[in-house]
C-alpha cells in the first residue's frame, strides 16, 4: 500500500484529497489509515518493527519461523501462495522456505513496491516463478496463469486484518474467499487482546517513533493538498478501547487551531482529535468467529508462550448445511 497514491507526475490524488476533506469535516473526525503509509510513513512503519515495545512483529515472525514446517504437512506439495498487501514482508521468506510452493503471487495496490521486493525475493529464490499482481484485494482479482490450475494458500500476515472494522474484514475476507476458491488454505496472523499496559506503549513508544509515523500524515496532508496545519499544534495519543477491542490512535489538537488543506478552511478545539487508526485485538473465540463470518474454518491456531499473538491456519470449507 505504499506511495501508490501519487501520480507519476506527483500530483495531488484525488483520492487522498477526498478522504481527508471528508474525514477532517467528519464527526468524530476519522481519516483512512491507509494514508499513514507515504514513502516516510512506510520507513517509519519498518522502524516501528524494531521498537522494544512492539512486540507482533518478532513474536509473529518466531511463530512462523517455529510453525510453518507444520504448515506445509498439513497443505502438501505444488501450491501458489498468494500474498495480500505483500509490501515489503520479511516474512514471506519463512513461509516460502517451509512450503517450497509451485508459484508466489504476492498482491499490492503498489506497483512499484511490488516489483522492488519481486527482485529482492527472486534473487533469494532463483527457481521460485514470481508473478506479481498490482491491484486492490478489497476487489475482485484475475490469479495468473501459472497459479490458476494449482491449490492455493493466501498469506495475510502481521495482524493488517486488525486495522479493518468487523465489518470491513468480514468484507475482505469473503472477497479472499471468492479470489481463492474452495479448498484453499489462509495463514493469518491475528494480535491478541493483552493488558493495556503492554498494548497502549506498543503504540505510544519512548523513543516516539508511532508519534512520528501518526504525525507524519501531517506533514503529508500539507505536502500533497497544499494545506497549513500546524504540527506543533498536535499530539500523537494512543489510546486502548475497551469496547470495541481496539487500539485507536489519534491526532489531538493541543490548542484551538485553524488551518486550510486544498482551499478548504477547518477550525478543531483544544482536545479535538482526528482518529487515524484502529489496531483491533482479538480473543481466541473473537478471531474464530471473525473467520467463520468471512467463510474459513480455522483448523489449526498457534500462539507464544505469552499468548500474545495468533498464527492461525483456515480452509476454505465447503459451506457445511446449517439448521
Ligand atoms: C499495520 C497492523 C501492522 O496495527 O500494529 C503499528 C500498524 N500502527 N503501529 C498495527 C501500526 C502503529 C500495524 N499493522
Amino acid at each position: 500500500m505504499m506511495d501508490s497514491d501519487v501520480g507519476a507526475a506527483g500530483a495531488p490524488n484525488d483520492a487522498f484529497r477526498d478522504d481527508v476533506l471528508r474525514g477532517l469535516g467528519g464527526k468524530p473526525r476519522a481519516i483512512p489509515a491507509r494514508w499513514l503509509y507515504d514513502h516516510t510513513g512506510s520507513g517509519l512503519f519498518e522502524d516501528i518493527t524494531d521498537l522494544p515495545e512492539y512486540y507482533p512483529t518478532r513474536t509473529e515472525r518466531a511463530l512462523l519461523k517455529k510453525h510453518c514446517p507444520e504448515v506445509a504437512d498439513i497443505a502438501g506439495t505444488g501450491h501458489a501462495v498468494i500474498e495480500f498487501g505483500s509490501g515489503s514482508s520479511v516474512k514471506t521468506p519463512i513461509l516460502l522456505k517451509a512450503v517450497r510452493p509451485a508459484v508466489y503471487v504476492p498482491i499490492d495496490i503498489s506497483g512499484e513496491f511490488l516489483r522492488e521486493s519481486a527482485v529482492t525475493l527472486g534473487k533469494q529464490f532463483p527457481d521460485l516463478p514470481i508473478d506479481p499482481v498490482e491491484a486492490d484485494f478489497m476487489h475482485p482479482i484475475t490469479l495468473p496463469p501459472a497459479a490458476q490450475k494449482l491449490p492455493r494458500i493466501g498469506f495475510f500476515p502481521g495482524s493488517t486484518i486488525g486495522n479493518m472494522v468487523p465489518r470491513t474484514a468480514v468484507d475482505l475476507l469473503r472477497r479472499m474467499r471468492e479470489n481463492l476458491s474452495e479448498g484453499a488454505l489462509l495463514l493469518i496472523g491475528m494480535d491478541r487482546v493483552k493488558s493495556e499496559a503492554i498494548l497502549v506503549p506498543a503504540y505510544d513508544d519512548a523513543a516516539g517513533v508511532t508519534a512520528n509515523f501518526n504525525l507524519n500524515l501531517i506533514d503529508r496532508i500539507n505536502r500533497e493538498l497544499d494545506g497549513n496545519m500546524p504540527r506543533k499544534a498536535f499530539r500523537h495519543r494512543a489510546l486502548w478501547n475497551e469496547s470495541h477491542a481496539r487500539i485507536e490512535m489519534h491526532l489531538q489538537a493541543t490548542q484551538d487551531v485553524d488551518f486550510t488543506v486544498a482551499g478548504h478552511d477547518f477550525r478543531m478545539e483544544k482536545g479535538e482529535s482526528i482518529h487515524t487508526e484502529n489496531s483491533h485485538k482479538f480473543k481466541p473465540r473473537d478471531s474464530r468467529l471473525l473467520l467463520r463470518a468471512g467463510g474459513w474454518e480455522p483448523i489449526r491456531e498457534w500462539t507464544d508462550e505469552k499468548g500474545w499473538f495468533s498464527l492461525i491456519l483456515a480452509e476454505a470449507a465447503p459451506e457445511p448445511l446449517a439448521p
